[in-house]
């Protein structure tokens, strides 16, 4: 690969120019130096000026990735083709929506309420089939199948976009270990599974962050969510809930008894999905989680065990 050396002056010239251009998005320039050619805006403030750097583009290149996300507003990962998320670096592209970091959590309250069924209820979830359904870039499996180091994962997905660069992520994520655990399906929730189901399937749990943004809402998300990322990942439908609907009643068909049912949410949503749970009947310990902000965004429930 083409190498440029560029001085430490050079570079500080280049940043006191982008960032004039955007002054409120200091902390996304140094984002990108930092990801895009390993430049740490700390170390850049700390050499001697005449000091040479190997960068892998030149500034003309990185002025345009800049501009990318200052003018046309692509999200910095698009820009740079990847995205860290727990401690993988995820490959994203347009098309597929950017794992974001409040879904973290969603692996960690997976493997608590295992932990949980296993000392309330004497069941064992971590050794069984999951699901990860509306896997985008794969995220949600790759923390399964990292967290719960026995079970099986099937990731859905609707979109072929999303389902190339699972699998891509899949086969790169530590070196590829995870992937004979996890199985890609393209189709629809829990269709491209009904084989299995025919088979005597019953899943340990089932996982998604589906589309839940309601469709008039769309319009009002800040553009680099708006103009960029698929509006297949993001639109729940007029009031959001949609695919949690269908997630409700085809997780009681589809679940073992005692199995997980767990979904990401936005704010304000716990309440009315929890209803749906209680509605379907065929739930137990129906359970708001919180994120880092206090946001009630997570609903995990249990199949009852008729
Ligand atoms: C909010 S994104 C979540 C992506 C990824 N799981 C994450 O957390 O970063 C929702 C995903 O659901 C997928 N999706 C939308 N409708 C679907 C359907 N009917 N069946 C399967 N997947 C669907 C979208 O393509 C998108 O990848």
């Amino acid at each position: 690969m083409a190498r440029h050396l560029l001085t430490t002056q050079q570079l500080r010239d280049w940043r006191e120019v982008s960032l004039a251009q955007a002054p409120e998005l200091a902390m996304e320039l140094d984002w990108l130096l930092r990801e895009a050619v390993s430049v740490e805006v700390r170390a850049l403030g700390h050499a001697p000026s005449e000091k040479l750097w190997q960068l892998p583009c030149d500034l003309a290149a990185l002025t345009e990735l800049w501009r990318r996300h200052w003018q046309a507003h692509e999200p910095l990962q698009y820009v740079v083709g990847r995205s860290p998320w727990r401690r993988f670096e995820l490959k994203v592209a347009p098309g597929v929506l950017v794992p974001r970091p409040e879904t973290e959590l969603i692996v960690e309250i997976a493997s608590q309420r295992v932990a949980e069924v296993s000392q309330d209820l004497n069941l064992d979830l971590s050794q069984g089939t999951w699901v990860d359904l509306g896997t985008g870039t794969g995220a949600i499996a790759l923390g399964l199948a990292e967290l719960l180091p026995n079970i099986a994962i099937h990731g859905v997905d609707c979109s072929d976009v999303a389902l190339e660069i699972a699998a891509e992520n899949v086969a790169s994520v530590r070196n590829g270990i995870w992937q004979s655990r996890i199985q890609l399906h393209q189709g629809r929730w829990f269709e491209p599974l009904l084989p299995l189901f025919e088979q005597g399937l019953k899943l340990a749990g089932m996982v998604s962050n589906p589309p839940y943004i309601p469709t008039g809402m769309l319009e009002e998300l800040q553009p680099e969510v708006r103009l960029h990322e698929p509006s297949l990942a993001l639109d729940g439908g007029e009031d959001g809930l949609d695919c949690l609907r269908h997630l409700v009643t085809a997780g009681s068909m589809h679940l073992q008894p005692g199995g997980l049912w767990l979904v990401e949410l936005m704010t304000g949503q716990a309440e009315a999905v929890k209803a749906l749970l209680q509605a379907d009947g065929g739930y137990q310990s129906i359970t708001g989680h919180f994120d880092l902000c206090g946001i009630e965004r997570f609903v995990s429930a249990l199949r009852c065990n008729t």
